[in-house]
Order: C-alpha cells, then structure tokens, then sequence
C-alpha cells in the first residue's frame, strides 16, 4: 500500500486532484494554476495538482470549473472484493476520522473487475467501519446525505484503487444561490466554462436570449465583478476535518475575507430573455439570491420577436443553451434553430453567438458557418459549443484568433 505525502497541518504541499466536465479541463487547470497550484497536470474530466492548505481553500472557493477538490491519501493494487476489505481495513483511519464522525464513500469504477460502486462502497464502509470499531469501540456511522467525511474511491482499468478525501463535500456546481427547481438548468459549473470558453471581455455586452433561470447570467455577472463561486455557499467538506489537514478556521476566514475585498461590482447590464413568464420569475428570484440584480436585466419575451438589448464595449457576445429538443417535435426543433439563425444575421450583426446543444442535426439548421466547435458535456449529453461570428454583410470576415483550431477541437 503506497500513502500520499500529506503534512499533518498542511503546511507542506500535497496531491489533490480536481475533477471537473469533459471539456473544460484546460479551464479548470488555468484557473488552478492562477491560485499557486503546483505541478498542474489535465487528465480526462480531472486535473491533478499540489499545493498546501491555502490552495485547497482558495480552489474550493475559487474555481468556477472544478466540481471538487480532492485529496489523494493512499493507493494500492486490488485483485477482488476481500481483498479491497482488508486493504480499507488496514488503513489508519483513526488518523482521519473520530468518532462523532458520519461517513459516505462514493466509488467511480474503470475496472473490469468489479461492475457495482455501491457494492464496493458498501466493502470499503466494511473495513473502515470494522476497523475503528477494534480500534476505540466505536462504530461511526454512515449519513449518505450529509456526511462529515466523504471518501471517495477510484478504481482504475488496471485495478489500481486510488483512495481520496473530497474537501469539497457537496458538489462545488452547489453555489448556494440557487433554490430547488423542477426545471433543467445548466450545471453552473459548465456556465463557468462555457462563459470563460467565449474569451467574453468581461465588459461588452453580454445575452443570453433563452436564458431559463439565470444561470449562465449570475455565472457571468459573478466573473466580471470577482464575486468568488463559492461566496454564498454555506458549507464545505473540509470544515468537518478535525484530524488531519484539521479545519484551520483562521486561515479560511481570511482567505475568504480577502477574495471578498477584491469584489468590484461593475457598471455591467447582462442581459436574458425567456420565454416563459413563470420561469422568467424563477431567473429573476435566482439573481436577487445571487446578488446580482445591479447587473442582470431580465425580460419576459420571445428571443426571435425581441428587440437586441442596448450594445455596449468591442466585442458584445450572445450565448445560448436552448431547448435541445427531447420534448419536442423534430419540425419544431429544427424550425427553432434555423429562425435563432435568421434572427442571429438580421439584428445581432458584431455579435459572437454561441450554442450549446446536443442536438447535431439542429445544429446544422442555424444555417450558419461555426467558426470555433468545442466538444462538451451537458450531463449524460454530448454536446457541441458552436461559435458563429456575425460580420457586417458589407465587411470581408476576417479570420479570428481560434479559427485553425476549428477541426482539432472538434471529435
Ligand atoms: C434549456 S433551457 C435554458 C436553461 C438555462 N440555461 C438555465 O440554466 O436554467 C431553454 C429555455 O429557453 C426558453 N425558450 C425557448 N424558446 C424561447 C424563445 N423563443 N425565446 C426566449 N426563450 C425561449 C425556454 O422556456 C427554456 O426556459
């Protein structure tokens, strides 16, 4: 069994690893980079880094395109379930965990070995539970909603078991301003990276024409002013660590205090238009949460019958998620699309509009020529981010920075 360097106070560096979307791993590692992480490195839909305390902070408040932070304690080869048993068995959690502690273990399996992850969570709760019992008597228990401490294992193709502690706790795409809805809003994670994606200036004009309940908005509305991802999230998971890499109040208090000082709300309008008037309200209450109201203007209308809103700055910028098309009929869809296109060349002239969908065959509806083709996920959901610069029919298009990438980026 190979333990992972990790000082006790978390003085020294350690190994984390970030886990992110498909897709916005290079994002994600730029944005580590940014806040003194170490030996950056992108791997599918993860970035591994070091850095000490400090920096586990600073990227679970911080990261716009990280979904946790995780810290990588312990690996070792694993050849079936006894034996990941006795492995977790032998594993000195009393180092880790205490007694008024609640455990939940999430598993990710690349392996052929095993095919259940609640299986092997439920092996792995065995051995620690088993062990800290012989250890102090005591049985900790599991909260699978809730839990102080949240292990989480990966077990690799070549069945190598990788053994982590997510500081993070909830998902960090839980920013906190966002209440419970039935609807489907983009992941903020994603909105983070998609907004980043469109190299948007931070001061022209920014809309979101379908913009549901105001994600992409309060995403972009918090980058321009550096409002941090995590400034209205309640809790983390590090804040429950007692023994090692135990919660450091004091320095989390003023690394907080210090990413607050930087905050500068600007002079900024972002503007969203949605179609639907009770989801329109739902936006609007989201942005109220957020904090966001003095710079999002949200308007209850048709996007294609809608006027453009007032254009500000060199390079205003147009990003859509629209409806993908799974609840409606294939005509619809594609009408859809191709009148967001007709409506993209008739009013927003100088515009950079970009789509995310899943849906390729609406896609090719907009009727225009993609300048940039990012693959990512939605979810389960391939997705492709389509950028469509809209010239002046009286300028020749000149060719933007991005363009050549167009075929590598695209799978
Ligand atoms: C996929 S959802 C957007 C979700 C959004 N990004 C969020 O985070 O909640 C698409 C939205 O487009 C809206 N919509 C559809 N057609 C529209 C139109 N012609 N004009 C404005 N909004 C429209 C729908 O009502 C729906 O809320």
């Amino acid at each position: 069994m190979f333990f992972f360097n990790i000082p006790i106070d978390g003085q020294g560096n350690f190994k984390m690893v970030a886990k992110t979307i498909f897709g916005l791993e290079e994002l994600c590692a730029t944005e580590l980079r940014k806040l003194g992480a170490e030996n950056v490195a992108t791997h599918k839909r993860a970035v591994s880094f070091e850095g000490n305390l400090g920096v586990m902070y600073k990227a679970n408040l911080l990261v716009r395109t990280c979904l946790r932070i995780l810290v990588q304690y312990a690996e070792f080869d694993v050849r079936n379930e006894n034996d990941l048993y006795d492995k977790f068995h032998n594993i000195p959690w009393e180092h880790i965990i205490d007694e008024t502690d609640t455990l939940a273990i999430d598993t990710v399996l690349s392996t052929e070995l095993f095919n259940h992850s609640q299986f092997i969570s439920q092996k792995a709760k065995d051995g620690i539970v088993d062990r800290f019992r012989n250890q102090t008597g005591i049985r900790p228990s599991v909260d699978l909603d809730n839990p102080t401490i949240r292990i989480h294992i990966h077990v690799n193709a070549d069945n190598k078991c990788t053994v982590a502690l997510d500081s993070s706790g909830d998902s960090l795409h839980k920013r906190g301003y966002r209440e419970k809805t039935n609807l489907a809003p983009i992941n903020e994670v994603l909105a983070a990276g998609l907004i980043q994606l469109t190299e948007w200036d931070r001061q022209s004009t920014f809309i979101d024409p379908m913009c549901g309940s105001a994600t992409i908005l309060i995403e972009a509305a918090m980058l321009a002013a550096n409002i941090p991802s995590g400034y209205h999230r309640e809790s983390y998971g590090f804040q429950n660590w007692r023994k090692l890499l135990a919660y450091e109040e004091n320095m989390w208090q003023t690394i907080f205090d210090a990413a607050v000082e930087r905050i500068d709300t600007k002079d900024l309008a972002l503007y969203g238009i949605e179609l639907s008037p009770n989801v329109a309200r739902k936006g609007k209450e989201n942005v109220k949460r957020s904090k966001t109201e003095d710079m999002i203007k949200i308007r209850n209308a048709d996007f294609l019958e809608s006027d453009v809103p007032p254009i500000a700055g060199p390079k205003p910028v147009l990003l859509m998620n629209p409806p993908y098309g799974e609840r409606m009929v294939k005509d619809d869809v594609w009408e859809l699309y191709h009148e967001v296109g007709d409506t993209f060349k008739k009013k927003y002239k100088g515009f950079d509009c970009w789509i995310i969908s899943s849906n390729l065959e609406a896609l090719k509806n907009v009727g225009l020529h993609p300048t940039r083709k990012i693959q990512v996920y939605n979810g389960q959901l391939e997705c492709r981010f389509m950028k469509f610069s809209i010239y002046d029919g009286s300028k020749k298009r000149p060719k933007t920075e991005g363009e050549n990438a167009t075929d590598s980026e695209v799978v």
